[in-house]
């Protein structure tokens, strides 16, 4: 499997500290925020990891990570010129993935908890696409999972009236259809390519499966969840808490 950070977008929520910089070259705890998805698929035995990032910020990211040495991993790297959505921005990653399953994860994503049984799952999981659940006090922020008893039924962006609690977060496992999957998606109001558009894709051809994610999870794209995700790291001394 191989993995693929996705670190584009504006930050513009997070104005004026990222006027001269990437939201995800932020300090979380004592690290640069992108350390943070990187140590965490290697962990879990992740060793080909994609970077996809702005043209603007490509310079600054490459100096923080350089070849992923430092990680025990292999980086490479894409630009995104325009911020068209998280799946434009994983449409970037068909070269890189050649035919493999991929682990997706939002560059401004903090788990506390190691992400490695869910990728030894989907290790195990012969087709289709993998996601993370996780009950949530402000759901509208979120992509929010509807589901019944053993499965997602359907998944909404930021609904103003949130069919349930669980937000469906920034984790991702895909086999290689994600690709032509995103080509059959179409922009949606706010003017990007959705991955919620993918997942619900998923869904129709009965391969969506998901968990629950263990331990605290936050985004780090507000003040206040960047704030979040700092207490988080702070607390563990950046260090990811294994299960086993
Ligand atoms: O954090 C989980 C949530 O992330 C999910 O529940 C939502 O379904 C998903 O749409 C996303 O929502 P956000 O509104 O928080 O997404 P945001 O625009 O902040 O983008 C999240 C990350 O994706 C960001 O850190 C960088 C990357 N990204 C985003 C865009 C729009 C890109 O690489 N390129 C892009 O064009």
């Amino acid at each position: 499997m191989k993995g693929v950070i996705l670190a584009g977008g504006l930050g513009s929520r997070l104005h004026p500290l990222t006027k001269a910089t990437n939201k995800h070259l932020l300090p979380v705890g004592s690290e640069p925020m992108l350390y943070h998805p990187i140590r965490q698929m290697v962990s879990s035995n992740i060793e080909d990891i994609l970077v996809v990032t702005s043209t603007q910020h490509m310079g600054d990211v490459v100096r923080c990570l350089g070849s992923g040495e430092e990680f025990g991993c292999r980086l490479s790297y894409k630009v995104q010129e325009q911020a068209g959505g998280i799946a434009h921005a994983l449409s970037l990653a068909e070269d890189f993935a050649n035919g493999n399953k991929i682990c997706v994860i939002l560059g401004d994503n903090i788990f506390e908890y190691s992400i490695k049984p869910y990728t030894d799952a989907f290790r195990g999981q012969d087709k289709g696409a993998h996601v993370l659940i996780k009950e949530v006090g402000d759901p509208e922020r979120y992509g929010v999972a509807a589901l019944d008893e053993h499965q997602v039924i359907e998944i909404e962006e930021k609904p103003s009236n949130p069919k349930s609690s669980f937000a469906v977060i920034g984790l991702y496992y895909f086999d290689n259809q994600v690709f032509d999957i995103i080509r059959t998606i179409k922009i949606s109001g706010r003017g990007e390519l959705e991955i919620t558009s993918v997942n619900n894709i998923y869904i129709d051809l009965q391969q969506l499966h998901y968990s629950i994610c263990e331990g605290r999870w936050t985004d780090a794209g507000t003040f206040e969840s960047l704030f979040e995700a700092n207490q988080i790291m702070m607390e563990n001394n950046n260090k990811i808490i294994s299960h086993e």
